[in-house]
């Protein structure tokens, strides 16, 4: 299937977002943040570019991009499915819920499905403590789950 992010990088954008960073002290987290929300997820060419622009070695920029849980060096998911991790959930039976879930989708946590249509996150509280244990999929909540209902969930989105 298509994937959003394929295709070739935007490096005059990468190149201005580097440029307003510039200078700078702790600038390479934010534009890799700032680099991936206008990417998508972090391609090595625009790696490159980074290091380039703020006179740091790749290996800085590398080490930096797959250091952070939240920063992609590979294409992410259709779907993010965030899975909270926080004590209310746990306490509810969430490890049974992450359990179904890496076991559905046969895949770790910062990994993307081979068809390209989930990416498996840890969050801490999603603010929905209320119906723990919850888990996102996209920008939807869904909460109150059990191994059998985030099976069914999941099935919404295949
Ligand atoms: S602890 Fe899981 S939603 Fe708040």
């Amino acid at each position: 299937m298509a994937r959003e992010h394929e295709g070739a990088v935007d490096l005059g954008r990468v190149d201005e977002i580097v440029a307003r960073h510039k200078g700078r002290e702790g600038a390479l987290l934010p534009v890799l943040r700032e680099v991936q929300d206008a990417v998508g997820y972090l391609p090595q060419e625009a790696l490159e570019r980074v290091a380039l622009g703020l006179g740091l070695s790749l290996s800085q920029v590398y080490g930096v991009a797959t250091f952070y849980s939240l920063l992609y060096t590979k294409p992410k998911g259709k779907y993010t499915v965030r899975v909270c991790e926080s004590a209310p959930c746990h306490v509810q039976g969430a490890q049974e819920v992450i359990d179904t879930l890496v076991r559905e989708l046969g895949i770790s946590f910062g990994e993307t499905t081979p068809d390209g249509l989930f990416t498996l996150e840890k969050v801490s509280c999603l603010g929905v403590c209320g119906v723990a244990p919850a888990v996102m999929i996209g920008d939807r909540v869904y909460g109150n789950l059990t191994p059998e209902t985030v099976v069914a969930v999941l099935q919404e989105y295949r």
